[in-house]
């Protein structure tokens, strides 16, 4: 006995077994109850109705049958009604209660894993960014044969991909919270403009022509400008990587600005995405068929889209996805246009933790 107490205090899967056990056998007693009750509540008013009725016979009165026939009815209806509504509302309360029970282990295991994941990718930072650090002091070195240099470069680059996907785990993790994002009218135009330049030289590397398509007019939306760089940074990103390089390919980047919405697409003439993996990129770690496959995009993480989808919904955007294998693929965002002309911010939190939360992503991003 003492053991299975000891796990019931220990395991919250145990736990949560019995506690659910707990509510629904409670559950089956109370509708036991209640159903008792009725049964005896509906005999003991028909039995009333029957004594008054004997008691006006034999006191010589006259009895209309269809009185009693519409008295019968009425009690068995009323009792009907009143059980049916009593246990309809204890279904509702036990559902609730035992799902909260059943539930409970895997929210706080999933609070676990979202600590744990941020905490692990903050600890590992330092240490990569002083190895970057030292690896970079060291290329300054003029005597280094070129071995040795290419081994440096290669380890330089190596860690930019694994702060990459950090910078990622930190984000899902920050994005969790979206109470905390702070929105200005942020002009997605300047931003995409911003993205592209910052990707030229990537996209010069890969062969493949990268432009903005866009009027050059400001499209202003509401939203967070750090958290919608990152957006358009994870598409472009993508776009560039599920693309065949010197191939002659390219990615283009358009801002639409209509009556209440702006919305911005990245177009590539890429691999394109299977129709099965649809469904499933913005699921976090997810990595779909055509890249692993191609051993494209090796050392990414499949967190990119689920971060996109999460900002996205954040900023009350959409998502729509068009790919064609080996056409290439379309993704466009669509936001709510801003009112700059009398907006009023809102700060879902306090100015102290906004102030904090853009200036964790930005050294994230640094
Ligand atoms: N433009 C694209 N063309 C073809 N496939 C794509 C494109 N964008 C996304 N995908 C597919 O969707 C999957 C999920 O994309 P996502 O950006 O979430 O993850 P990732 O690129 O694998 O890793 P990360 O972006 O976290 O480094 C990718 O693995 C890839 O298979
Ligand atoms: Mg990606």
């Amino acid at each position: 006995m003492h053991k299975y107490v000891k796990r019931y205090r220990e395991d919250p899967f145990f736990r949560s077994t019995w506690n659910v056990i707990f509510v629904q056998t409670l559950f089956a007693l109370l509708i036991t109850l209640v159903c008792g009750f009725a049964i005896y509540h509906q005999q003991q008013a028909t039995q009333h109705i029957i004594d008054v009725r004997r008691a006006a016979v034999a006191a010589g009165q006259t009895l209309n049958p269809q009185t009693l026939d519409a008295q019968l009815y009425s009690l068995r209806n009323n009792t009907l009604g009143i059980t049916l509504l009593v246990l309809i509302v204890l279904a509702a309360i036990f559902g609730y209660l035992s799902g909260a029970y059943a539930l409970n282990p895997t929210r706080q295991s999933l609070g676990f894993q979202k600590r744990f994941i941020g905490n692990l990718a903050h600890e590992l930072r330092t240490p990569l960014s002083i190895i970057r650090t030292s690896s970079e002091v060291a290329l300054m070195d003029k005597s280094l044969n070129d071995y040795t240099r290419s081994t440096l470069n290669g380890t330089i680059e190596e860690l930019d991909r694994v702060s990459a996907i950090i910078n990622n785990l930190l984000s899902f993790d920050s994005l969790m919270r979206p109470g905390q994002i702070r929105f200005e009218p942020v002009n997605l135009h300047e931003t995409a403009h911003e993205v592209v330049a910052r990707h030229k030289e990537m996209a010069q590397s890969y062969g493949i022509a990268l432009a903005l398509d866009a009027t050059g007019e400001p499209a202003y939306v509401l939203g967070n400008k750090v958290a919608l760089e990152q957006v358009l940074t994870n598409i472009v990103k993508n776009a560039l990587n599920y693309t065949p390089q010197h191939d002659g390919r390219n990615v283009v980047v358009r801002i639409d600005d209509a009556d209440n919405q702006v919305s911005a697409s990245v177009i590539d003439t890429g691999i394109g995405i299977a129709q099965k993996d649809l469904y499933y990129v913005f699921q976090p770690y997810y990595r779909g068929d055509t890249s692993r496959e191609r051993g494209i995009g090796s050392g990414t993480s499949g967190l990119g889209l689920a971060i996109v989808n999460d900002i996205v919904r954040a900023h009350s955007g959409s998502i729509v996805i068009r790919s064609a294998l080996n056409r290439g693929t379309t993704i466009e965002l669509t936001f709510p246009k801003a009112d700059t002309r009398n907006y009023v911010k809102a700060i879902a939190k306090s100015e102290d933790d906004d102030q904090e939360y853009q200036e964790d992503i930005l050294t994230r991003r640094a």
